[in-house]
């Protein structure tokens, strides 16, 4: 039977047991949120023994090449020693600056950070509170605005959004890690049209890149969609609807769901063409998922579909 090592104390990993299930025997704070190898929020290094090629999926080559892995989607043949996050991996301490409710239930949450924060507009963060609860959050600024926002959509008994969203949090202090993703936009873009789908706070990213597309001179078409389940849930629609109406190249698509298939109907209905668009999908992992594969079917390119699964944490 493998055995685990974590600073110091050990576990046996059970038949078919993940890292991830054997350090909660060993220390139950442990940092986790999706259990998918998605969100990078269990992020550890291998000091000894070999970990699986499927847990380092996503990762930086850098990382890689260091031991970084995920423990949530790792089940190795043999004993591993373990070490938290070392210092290759940068942390970066924010005030919270503002909190605004721009729905019932997102909020707008505005961090400072305390040095340069280096990032692409549609990239996530991981953003840690201090007693360690961590969960992922998409960038809606642009880097080179003062401060990072964030959406986060208010999730009833929801630890870490009724935290955020209560306005009690302005100036206290949280560490991002990150940027992390590959939804950003491209400047050697050569695609005809953006078309950029997004549901409910899926919007956070997308805004970032279809301001980073205008602001870089993207010379194609931009759709941006935004499904949400009423018109009061299509949050940013004033800040959409002046920047189309400034930009001829943005198409904003507002889309309510009260029917099931409505989004779906709607892109269809937009007529673009797909082998030559390229695709941003962001927000529920049904909705990405479904998406991603009927617009494949539709002819559009696998390596031109970037897409972020809003994957929520597994119990
Ligand atoms: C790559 C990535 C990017 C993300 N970006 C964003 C973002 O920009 N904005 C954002 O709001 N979220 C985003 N998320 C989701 C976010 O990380 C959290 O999962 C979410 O905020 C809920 O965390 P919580 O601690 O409030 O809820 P938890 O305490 O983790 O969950 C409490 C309960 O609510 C359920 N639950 C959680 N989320 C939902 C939901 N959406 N609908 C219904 N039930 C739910 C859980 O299953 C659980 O039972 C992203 C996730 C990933 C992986
Ligand atoms: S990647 Fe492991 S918990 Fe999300």
């Amino acid at each position: 039977m493998a055995q685990i090592v974590y600073e110091g104390r050990q576990t046996d990993l059970l038949p078919g047991e993940t890292v991830l299930d054997a350090l909660l025997r060993i220390d139950p704070s442990v940092p986790y949120s999706c259990r998918a190898g998605l969100c990078q929020s269990c992020l550890m290094k291998a000091t000894r023994g070999e970990v699986t090629s499927k847990s380092q999926v996503g990762l930086k080559a850098s990382w890689v090449s260091q031991g970084y892995f995920l423990p949530c989607v790792c089940v190795p043949d043999g004993d591993l020693e373990i070490a938290g996050l070392g210092n290759e991996i940068e942390s970066t301490s924010c005030r919270i600056e503002s909190v605004e409710r721009l729905c019932e239930d997102v909020a707008r949450v505005r961090l400072r950070p305390d040095k340069p924060f280096h990032y692409r507009a549609g990239q996530y963060v991981s953003l840690v509170r201090e007693d360690g609860l961590s969960r992922s959050y998409s960038i809606a600024s642009l880097p080179d605005e003062r401060l990072i926002e964030l959406h986060v959509g208010i999730v009833s008994n929801g630890q870490m959004s009724s935290w955020l969203s209560s306005g009690e949090v302005v100036g206290q202090t949280v560490s991002l890690r990150g940027p992390l993703g590959e939804c950003f936009y491209l400047p050697e873009d050569n695609a005809s049209t953006l078309v950029l789908i997004g549901s409910g706070t899926g919007l956070a990213p997308l805004y970032g890149i279809a301001r980073d597309a205008l602001r870089s001179g993207y010379p194609g078409q931009i759709a941006l969609y935004h499904a949400a389940k009423s018109t009061e849930h299509h949050y940013l629609h004033d800040d959409l609807s002046q920047l189309s109406s400034e930009s001829p190249s943005l198409r904003y698509l507002p889309v309510t769901e009260q029917a099931e298939g409505e989004l779906l109907r709607r892109i269809m209905g937009g007529e673009h063409a797909w082998p030559e668009s390229r695709i941003y999908l962001c927000g529920s992992p049904t909705m990405v998922n479904q998406l991603r594969k009927k617009l494949y079917l539709l002819g559009a390119d696998l390596n031109r579909i970037h897409a972020d699964a809003f994957v929520t944490r597994a119990k």
